[in-house]
This record gives C-alpha cells, structure tokens and sequence, in this order.
C-alpha cells in the first residue's frame, strides 16, 4: 500500500521540494500540498510537480478552532496517512492534534528541546552557542514538544548571521526531512505508545543515529 502524503506550507517550500525531489515512490505518493497563504511560493512548486494544490486561508476564519475544523474536514476528504508540516506557520489546536495522532510530523529550526517557537538562529547566536541544528519531531499537544525523530547538527562559525546560519541549517533540513517522510512511508517509523519508534524499537534521546539506517 502507497502511504498518502499530505504536506502543509506557509512559506518558499525549499523542504517541500526536498520532499518531492527525495520522496521514495515505491512506498508514498504527496497527494497535494495545503497552504494557509495563497501566495505562498511553495504551491508554485507543487504546481510544477502536478501536484494538487488547496489553499485555506486563516483569515477567513474567526477563530483558530473554525480554522483547524476546516482544514480536517479537507484534509481527511484526502484520506492522508501522513501529514507533514514543512514551514507550516501556525499553531494548531489540540483538536488538531489528536485528530492526526501519530500521523503528524514536523520540522522545526533548531536542536530541541532548545528554542521552541521562533528566531531560533538568532536565539542561538545570541545565546553563544557552539552548535545549533534541526529536528523533526512527531506532532503532540505541547508546541515544538512531541517525540523527537533525528536531529541534525551544524557548527556555529564565527561571523556567523541569523541568516548564515539559517542558510546551513536548511541544507541539512533537506537532507533530514525526506528520510523521516521515506521512513515513516516504509512503515519503519511509527508512533507506538507516544514513543517514536524505528523497526519497532524506541529511540533514544537524540533520535535516529546514522548507523540505525542504511
Ligand atoms: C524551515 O526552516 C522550517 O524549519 C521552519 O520554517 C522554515 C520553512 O522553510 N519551521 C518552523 O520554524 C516551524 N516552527 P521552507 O518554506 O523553505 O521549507
């Protein structure tokens, strides 16, 4: 069975790209790409692909509630068995959440549990950090919180901008995120019991490491 991929964007959809120029086509196929901005760069990208674009915009709404119904009720129309949220600009409800359990991942820009929410590279900068990275993480309740997949690291060179560092972390993004999204379609990667699992076996604290995989 193909695993249905749904990916959200807010933004450009560099990891977006990454997803569609990496995905394993033997095991999952991106059935469409939602944006909550209808000038997000991201859906040209989807476009170019042929992939199915679909936009809600939170504008349209009163509230976040409203929202996040909306956005199940079109989602699940998809039948997705796996969310992924690439650049996704908004927090969701808990709602949300448990309607998607152990089907909803995330990448954020930094080495959680350090730095959730946003700037996470000047944060890191300011803070005098030697190193600094990315994590994809399962999606729970608590922001930026969920059961951590892998992580990536990257060294903070002196002279180093919000923007260099950005720039380094991203490159290591694209690398990061197609493996979960090829893992999880395999059926290698699972959420069993809130805990991040891979071949049926809990990671540890920092994740997948380089030689649980091929
Ligand atoms: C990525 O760097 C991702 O880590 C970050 O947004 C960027 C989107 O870039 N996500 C978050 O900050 C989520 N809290 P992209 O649109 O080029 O993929």
């Amino acid at each position: 069975m193909v695993c249905r991929i749904v990916v959200l964007i807010s933004g450009s959809g560099s990891n977006l790209q990454a997803l569609i120029d990496k995905l394993d086509r033997q095991h999952g196929e991106i059935v469409a790409v939602l944006s909550n901005r209808p000038e997000a760069f991201g859906l040209e990208r989807a476009r170019r692909a042929g992939i199915e674009t679909l936009v809600l915009n939170h504008r349209d709404y009163p509230d976040r509630e409203s929202f996040d119904r909306a956005m199940i009720s079109t989602l699940d129309a998809l039948q997705p068995d796996l969310l992924i949220l690439a650049g996704f600009m908004r927090i969701l409800t808990p709602e949300f959440v448990s309607h998607y359990h152990g089907r909803l991942l995330n990448i954020h820009p930094s080495l959680l549990p350090k730095y959730k929410g946003l700037h996470t590279h000047k944060r890191a900068l300011e803070a005098g950090d030697s190193e600094h990275g990315a994590t994809v993480h399962f999606v729970t309740e608590e922001l930026d919180g969920g059961p951590l997949v892998v992580q990536a690291r990257v060294p903070v060179i002196a002279g180093d901008t919000p923007e260099s560092l950005a720039e380094r972390v991203q490159y290591q993004e694209h690398v990061l995120y197609p493996l979960t999204m090829n893992l999880f379609a395999s059926g290698r990667l699972r959420l069993i019991d809130s805990r991040a699992c891979l071949d049926n076996e809990p990671l540890g604290a920092r994740g997948i490491e380089p030689e649980q995989i091929d």
